[in-house]
């Protein structure tokens, strides 16, 4: 059945590479304006869930429903932002070269381009690094470069995985921040994280356990099922797995 506000469904849906079941019956559903956060050992899964989502790895079994019609990928792109766990910038590009690269593909016009361009990189605070090649960039700028690649648009929903990786925690609170500004304004962002005090900033979670979803619920939900005071926690319970690599 098809719930009222779910904006992605996913039913019974298993991902094998070779032998390796990757993913074992994963149903679940993502509310239209929550912030989504997907939680587990490193190898559960969490990846290959959201790449199957957005059309990027094709399940072996079960379904994706986006908006209650099964997922076509290319109908799927004017309407999300993915970034991915591993950036993909081009490194002897300026940053404006990149985010303008990429605008274009979005079919975003001039002067709706310059003016989102500034807009992203005020929100991931990297305005005065316009103009430097990404060769040059720290690890948590090129993080933060990729964020504000997946925001140029306006998505309705994002797809972020691992987005905080390398980012210092004043900066880290200043994107969530901006996350809620997103979610404030109707988006949906389905985020993956290793960083318990992010998994508490998310209206669900999912937590991922040997390619199994354990759980999906409100953090206070979760906590209070398990009988435990943090989310960290119900992994120690279940079989010993710290999230936190
Ligand atoms: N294209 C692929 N071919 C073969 N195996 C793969 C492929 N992609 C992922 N896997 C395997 O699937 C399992 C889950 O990987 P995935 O990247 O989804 O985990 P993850 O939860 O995102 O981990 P991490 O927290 O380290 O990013 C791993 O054992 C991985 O080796
Ligand atoms: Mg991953």
């Amino acid at each position: 059945m098809i719930q009222l506000n779910s904006i992605i469904q996913l039913k019974g849906l298993s991902k094998s590479f070779g032998s390796q079941e990757v993913l074992k019956s994963v149903s679940l559903n993502i509310q239209k304006g929550d912030i989504y956060g997907l939680l587990g050992p490193s190898g559960s899964g969490k990846t290959t869930l959201i790449k199957l989502m957005i059309g990027l790895e094709t399940p072996s079994t079960g379904s994706v429903t986006f908006k209650g019609n099964k997922l076509k990928a290319n109908e799927l792109y004017p309407s999300i932002g993915y970034m991915a766990q591993s950036d993909a910038l081009y490194d002897e590009l300026t940053a404006k070269e990149n985010l303008s690269f990429m605008a274009s593909l979005y079919g975003l016009k001039t002067a709706e381009r310059k003016e989102q361009i500034e807009k992203v990189m005020t929100t991931v605070d990297l305005l005065d690094h316009l103009y430097k090649p990404v060769h040059q960039f720290s690890g948590g700028m090129k993080r933060r470069l990729s964020l504000a690649i997946a925001l140029l648009h306006e998505p309705e929903v994002l797809f972020l995985d691992e987005p905080t990786v390398g980012i210092d925690p004043v900066l880290r609170k200043e994107i969530w921040d901006s996350f809620h500004r997103l979610k404030e304004e109707g988006r949906t962002l389905v985020i993956t994280t290793h960083v318990m005090d992010e998994a508490e900033r998310c209206d669900r979670l999912g937590l991922l356990s040997h390619g199994e979803i354990i759980s999906s619920d409100t953090p206070d939900a979760i906590k209070e099922t398990y009988g435990v005071t943090s989310i960290e926690d119900v992994f120690l319970k279940n079989g010993g797995v710290s999230i936190a690599d």
